[in-house]
């Protein structure tokens, strides 16, 4: 029978618990999430187990980085689910803060990071999206206090500015991006990944296909503006509407011309019906 996890749902309830493992002497990582948890977060809290002595998996939908046209209000909640997964995975708490707590009337801050925030990806099609990112990332940081915090290199973009982020701020933790977890067929695990239609479903592998051939044509030393190019008609011949699909410097996210430039990474955002997928991928 597995213990009991702690769920907490003020600030009181996660400091009391989070000081009784320090107490304890015991390191603290911190894995945050939106729920809607699948292999790739479960993989993150094994990951987070190795480094840590304690896992604090954080549950919270994040109005700040939705704009008003986008998902927030359809975006699957699946607490209870959740929380069984995490109980079965021995994570030790869960942080699931109401809105109201993580923005109480009258909280007027807002991060608005540059650098890789600014790179001309996500954020082109995302606006808002960094900044409500950064906020309740920095909030969850000092909330949780984390010595580690474990994020997925799908989102690759995000990663670059948490990690940016942490680093400004001086903050005393250690931000660390678990590779991509797949399903068999190559497709990056995504909660988002629900919406696809069977038929939809059966083309999204492409996104992964299409990345692996222009990774393996850039290190063959194929021009990387023709491979990409390429790769962007294949996905739209496919049915992907396609939002950008780049080779950047995998630490800066500035545009790389060449493989002397890199390291690279590609990264890829495009539509399949209604739904945004992204994925990326090291040359
Ligand atoms: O990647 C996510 O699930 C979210 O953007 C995060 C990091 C939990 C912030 O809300």
């Amino acid at each position: 029978m597995p213990t009991r996890l702690t769920i907490a749902r003020n600030l009181r309830s996660l400091r009391t618990a989070v000081a009784a493992f320090r107490k304890k002497r015991e390191t603290v990582a911190l894995v945050p999430t939106m729920g809607a948890l699948h292999r790739g977060h479960l993989t993150l809290v094994k990951e987070a187990q190795r480094r840590a002595d304690r896992v604090v998996v954080s549950i919270f939908v994040n109005p700040a980085q939705f704009a008003p046209h986008e998902d927030f209000g359809s975006y699957p909640r699946t607490f209870d689910t959740d929380v069984a997964a995490l109980t079965e995975a021995k994570a030790d708490l869960v942080w699931a803060p109401t809105a109201q707590v993580m923005y109480p009337d009258g909280f007027a801050l807002k991060i608005e990071p540059a650098g890789a925030a600014k790179a001309g990806l996500e954020d082109k099609f995302r606006p808002h999206f960094f900044g409500g990112v950064a906020t309740v990332v920095a909030k969850l940081f000092l909330q949780v206090t984390p010595d580690v915090a474990l994020f997925g290199q799908k989102d690759y973009q995000q990663l670059r500015v948490v990690t940016q982020m942490a680093s400004d701020l001086d903050l005393p933790l250690k931000v660390v991006g678990i590779p991509t977890v797949r399903e068999r067929d190559g497709l990056a695990l995504s909660s988002r990944n629900a919406y696809l239609s069977a038929e939809e479903r059966s083309r999204a592998p492409m996104l992964a296909r299409v990345l692996n051939a222009c990774a393996g044509r850039i290190n063959r030393r194929e021009p990387v503006e023709m491979v990409l190019e390429e790769g962007v008609t294949e996905l739209t011949q496919a049915g992907f509407a396609v939002d950008y699909l780049e080779a950047r410097h995998a630490l800066t996210l500035a545009p790389v011309a060449s493989l002397k430039d890199g390291p690279i990474r590609l990264l890829v955002a495009a539509k399949l019906g209604k739904t945004r997928l992204i994925d990326n991928l090291a040359v």
